[in-house]
């Protein structure tokens, strides 16, 4: 079942991305997501960019679905499903770094906002950094990278996390969300440093609760077994980094 609610606020991120606030009194927790739909287009899943009472979804327009949800104005309905799946276990570790690449900063947010811990955001250029002001109001430590170096750190977030560890020796968990390769290569940087991780993946959803076999990735449920998974969980994993499932369930090679 889902419940139709009405956008309060929205939010400009970025020239491709925006933030979508509405009251809706379930229970969430950082990490978790949501299944998106209104008249017109597929059901999406979404992260919760807020777990209060009042939450929000972050989108990033890259095709007709997210576009449709671009279209919307103040006070329109959006029907809402969720909030599903596993989200960050924020009591593991009190030494956190918390990393998000691109749109999956808003996944993180959630996360920077309950522990003030140290915070990486990185993206391709400075247009398409999101979140950062936010972030800023929370934590002590925010850095910023960028791959072209039009702000912060020239590099990406998985060099900057190297540096960063490497001159304060005080991370022992690592939680992120971003693009696929991204967080691979931050997996394997975590081994080598060994340092602990906790990361939030995506694979097709449809029914966003365990039922259709969709998100299926070496045998585990990513809308119910994750989306966050721990280390030891993703050291099982051969899909990651390596290969996805399309919208029909055909494996697809990410290399
Ligand atoms: C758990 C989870 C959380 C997500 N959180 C966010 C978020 O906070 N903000 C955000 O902008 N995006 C998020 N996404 C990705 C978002 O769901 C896709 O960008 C969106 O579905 C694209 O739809 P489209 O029709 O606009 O693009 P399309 O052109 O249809 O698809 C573009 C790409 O988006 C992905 N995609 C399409 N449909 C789905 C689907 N049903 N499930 C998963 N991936 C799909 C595929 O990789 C596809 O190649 C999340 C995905 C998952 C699985
Ligand atoms: S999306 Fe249906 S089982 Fe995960």
């Amino acid at each position: 079942m889902s419940d139709s609610v009405r956008i309060i606020d929205i939010v400009n991120d970025s020239h491709d991305t925006k933030t979508f606030e509405f009251q809706w009194d379930e229970r969430a927790s950082p990490g978790q997501f949501v299944m998106v739909w209104v008249p017109g287009m597929e059901e999406i899943p979404m992260s919760l960019s807020k777990t209060t009472r009042i939450k929000s979804i972050t989108v990033k327009k890259i095709g007709k679905d997210t576009q449709k949800l671009h279209e919307l104005s103040l006070g329109d309905p959006i029907r809402i499903r969720g909030p599903y799946g596993k989200g960050f276990d924020l009591k593991k570790s009190k030494r956190m770094l918390i990393i998000g690449g691109g749109v999956g900063t808003a996944s993180v947010i959630p996360a920077v906002k309950e522990t003030g811990a140290d915070t990486i955001i990185g993206a391709r250029t400075d247009k398409d950094i999101i979140m950062d002001e936010i972030a800023a109001r929370y934590v002590k430590n925010l850095w910023i990278s960028t791959d072209d170096g039009s702000i912060g750190f020239h590099g990406n977030v998985v060099q900057l996390m190297k540096e960063k560890v490497q001159e304060n020796n005080r991370y022992d968990m690592v939680l992120a969300c971003g693009p696929e390769v991204m967080q691979y290569h931050l997996y394997k940087a975590c081994v080598d440093l060994n340092i602990d991780c906790q990361l939030s993946l995506e694979r097709h959803m449809k029914c966003g609760m365990g039922v259709c076999g969709c998100c299926v990735m070496d045998g585990m449920r990513v809308c119910r077994d994750g989306p966050v998974f721990t280390k030891e969980q993703i050291s099982k994993m051969n899909e990651f980094g390596f290969s996805t499932r399309d919208e029909c369930g055909r494996l697809v090679n990410l290399r």
